[in-house]
């Protein structure tokens, strides 16, 4: 069913098909206040929100990696673009969606919603927008970022998508790669996770370029994460 954006709102849900524990019941209607399951003695999954701006090609594959994890679920997926593709595919995966704009970032809005939604862990995917260092110092260690380059090499602002391969290529670099970081207030600072190389071809365009690091990212990333997952506490 094709997704459609709930009008006059900046906020919708959706019926999730995953399953993070909660009520089914809770999931359906999902305002952050009604969001909240208790279940003494147990523990519960760590939840994870994917904040994504485009295609969202990163956000199903973390989608799909835990989806049957035993310790973590993406349980929301955060956009700032109505016409992402991203939506579509958390929409076809049954995962909540919830469109922000800039200034909603930049308030404390998005800060808000993620902690009423008690999210443990953020993943970016393709997310444009700065994170104000108030979301930082609320996730300490809990945001990371992928970047389509070999950082601290092309990065920074307006690094990003087409843009960095076009650079890479301009540069005639013979390698490029990936980085996942940890994310602070400032574009592609944060400490590395986890990085890997691959060739730059001679005929490379930045197609081309993009297609053989989105195939790096999509094996890596989920795994990156998984990785941060195991070592985090049950919340
Ligand atoms: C990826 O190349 C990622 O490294 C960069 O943005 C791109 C997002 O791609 N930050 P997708 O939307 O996940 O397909």
């Amino acid at each position: 069913m094709p997704f459609q954006h709930a009008q006059g709102s900046f906020t919708f849900y959706q019926r999730s098909t995953v399953d993070d524990g909660a009520d089914p019941m809770t999931r359906l209607f999902a305002p952050s206040c009604l969001a909240r399951t208790f279940r003494f003695g147990e523990q519960r999954m760590i939840r994870i929100a994917v904040l994504a701006s485009g295609s969202g090609s990163n956000a199903q594959r973390l989608i799909g990696h835990f989806a049957r994890h035993a310790k973590a679920r993406v349980v929301l997926v955060g956009c700032d673009q109505p016409e992402s593709g991203v939506l579509q595919r958390a929409w076809d995966l049954g995962v909540p969606s919830y469109l922000f704009n800039g200034a909603q970032l930049k308030d404390g809005t998005v800060l808000k919603e993620l902690q009423g939604q008690r999210i443990d862990l953020v993943v970016l995917a393709g997310f444009m927008r700065l994170i104000p260092a108030e979301l930082v110092k609320a996730f300490p260690q809990r945001i990371v970022n992928i970047h389509p380059a070999l950082l601290p090499k092309y990065g920074g602002k307006g690094m990003y998508g087409h843009r960095v391969h076009e650079a890479v290529l301009a540069a005639k670099e013979t390698e490029s790669g990936i980085t996942i970081h940890y994310v602070n207030e400032h574009y592609d600072e944060g400490e590395h996770l986890f990085q890997v190389a691959c060739p730059v071809l001679p005929n490379d365009t930045p197609d081309t370029l993009a297609a053989r690091i989105h195939a790096l990212e999509h094996v890596h990333y989920p795994q990156v994460v998984e990785n941060l997952v195991n070592s985090m506490q049950h919340p």
